[in-house]
């Protein structure tokens, strides 16, 4: 008689029971991403960074469609940093390039699923037709709630929070405020998008531990998660994973643990 063999290793967990160990009550209102890697994995398979970036665009759509099931409201995508655009001109245009065909093809169809466009940076670099497409974008889904989509493009947090001092400069000489009334908590309405909550959660993908100037201010308690996926090839899988993971922190702001 032949023994029952035992596997003896943990087989891979299916996409549907890490799903099903998701907290509803407790959903990150705010996810935040830096999504990084697209060059390499263009240069990964032989192709150009172009590619990369091209085919980042599939993983963008699987964490909208994501964020929208689990039931996260806002979610932040850093899209084009600033500094981005000392990169070589065709490797920018081609980023330009690509922001007008996905608005061009993504925006009637996020507007019919109720989600709510928004911009964080200067797109008024960009040309003009397509600045026109981002903020025609934002005007035509401003009244949905199901998501708001922020989409970082030429964002800085720093110049966030430049911008936000010239702000508060501007109300202190008009008379609305008392410089010596400002607090954190009022700074933060300066801010480019005051009305969504601190990111909870910041996910960076490609292997690199840093900010880069994203979300400066905002992400003072946020929850950081790494992988080392390129962008393009980030998994839903992950994505959860990500979730179930931030609900297993103890977020203490600085306190202590409750005892
Ligand atoms: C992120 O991917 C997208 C943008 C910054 C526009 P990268 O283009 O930075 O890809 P890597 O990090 O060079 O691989
Ligand atoms: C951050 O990635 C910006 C975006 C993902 C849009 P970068 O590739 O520009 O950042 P560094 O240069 O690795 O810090
Ligand atoms: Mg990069």
């Amino acid at each position: 008689m032949s023994k029952t063999k035992t596997i003896d290793f943990k087989m891979p967990e299916s996409e549907a029971e890490l799903y099903s160990r998701i907290d509803g009550n407790h959903i990150p209102r705010h996810v935040g991403i830096i999504m990084d890697g697209n060059g390499r994995w263009g240069k990964k398979y032989g192709f150009a960074r172009v590619i990369g970036h091209r085919e980042g665009v599939e993983t963008v759509r699987m964490v909208v469609e994501t964020s929208l099931d689990i039931g996260v409201k806002h979610l932040s995508l850093f899209a084009f940093s600033s500094e981005n655009i000392f990169r070589p001109l065709m490797e920018v245009n081609s980023l330009f390039g690509l922001f007008e065909e996905i608005l061009d093809i993504e925006v009637n169809k996020l507007h019919k699923r109720g989600i709510r466009f928004i911009v964080s940076g200067d797109t008024s670099i960009l040309p003009e037709r397509i600045h026109a497409k981002f903020n025609e974008a934002q005007k035509l889904t401003r009244d949905n709630d199901n998501l708001v989509l922020n989409i970082a493009v030429n964002y800085s947090g720093r110049q966030e929070i430049v911008d936000a001092v010239r702000e508060v400069h501007k109300a202190v000489l008009r008379g609305d405020l008392k410089i010596e009334e400002l607090t954190e908590e009022f700074f933060k309405d300066f801010l480019y998008h005051p009305e969504i909550p601190y990111p909870d959660l910041l996910i960076r993908t490609s292997g690199e531990y840093r900010i880069s100037n994203f979300l400066l201010w905002q992400c003072a308690y946020t929850e950081l998660w790494f992988s080392d996926s390129l962008w393009p090839e980030f998994s839903q899988e992950e994505y959860i994973r990500a979730i179930v993971d931030y609900q297993t922190r103890e977020r203490r702001f600085g306190k202590v643990e409750n005892l």
